[in-house]
């Protein structure tokens, strides 16, 4: 016969045998779903996309006493998509140019689709009709006309998807800032492609 003493010690390791094969379930289970979920993202791996603005040259640049602005602008974008797995879908595109922290243009893209690793070149013409400009921005715009070329920021603000096989994700906003885009006056200064910084 067991003493009451004897039979408990029995329990107690019986017990805790439970106990700890609970615990490996569950930390097996963890490192599964982590392993899981490291492979998934080594796999997929998204990158930056990369935006260059590769061409600008203004037309037609009409600056008035007042202040009023008329010109046009065009520019030629490369997007690039390093991805290997991620297509992206550009649901709209909005292109802006800003002088002085002042909307001079604004203009759309077409919507597209852009497959992994691929390169898309965007040719955007904006145009300024009578915008009125503040004094000082006049000012500085005048000043830097007579010197051959203006700093223009340009500015791209997309609503996108990712696609990932047959997943594809909720709407996100993608900020693209591109500054200074040096724009000459003269036919004859090249330009020089400027790298913009995008923001997810
Ligand atoms: C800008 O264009 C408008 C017509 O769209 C014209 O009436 C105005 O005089 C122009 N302004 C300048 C400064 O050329
Ligand atoms: C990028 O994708 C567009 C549209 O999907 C296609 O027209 C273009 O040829 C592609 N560019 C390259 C370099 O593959
Ligand atoms: C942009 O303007 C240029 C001329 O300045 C023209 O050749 C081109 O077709 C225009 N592009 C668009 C998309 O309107
Ligand atoms: C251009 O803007 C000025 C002042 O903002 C205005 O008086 C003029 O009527 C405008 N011209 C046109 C063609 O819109």
């Amino acid at each position: 016969m067991a003493t009451p003493a004897q039979q408990q010690a029995a329990r107690r390791p019986a017990h805790s045998k439970v106990l700890r094969s609970i615990a490996i379930v569950l930390l097996a289970l963890i490192v599964l779903v982590g392993v899981a979920v490291l492979i998934t993202w080594l796999v997929i791996r998204p990158k930056q996309i990369v935006y260059t603005v590769e061409d600008g040259s203004v037309h037609n640049f009409n600056l008035g006493t007042h202040g009023q602005l008329n010109a046009t602008f065009n520019f030629a974008i490369r997007s690039y998509n390093p991805n290997s797995r991620v297509s992206i879908y550009y649901d709209s595109i909005q292109v802006s140019a800003e002088y002085d922290d002042q909307t001079l243009a604004l203009n759309m893209v077409d919507p597209y689709f852009q497959p992994h690793r691929n390169v898309t070149r965007l040719e955007v013409n904006l145009t300024a009709q009578n915008v009125s400009l503040s004094g000082s921005t006049t000012r500085d715009l005048k000043i830097e006309k007579s010197s051959g070329a203006v700093e223009i920021d340009v500015l791209l603000k997309a609503k996108i998807r990712y696609k990932v096989g047959r997943w594809k994700s909720a709407h996100h906003t993608l900020r693209i800032w591109c500054s200074p885009v040096l724009v000459h006056f003269s036919r004859f200064k090249s330009f020089e492609r400027t790298y913009c910084d995008v923001e997810l």
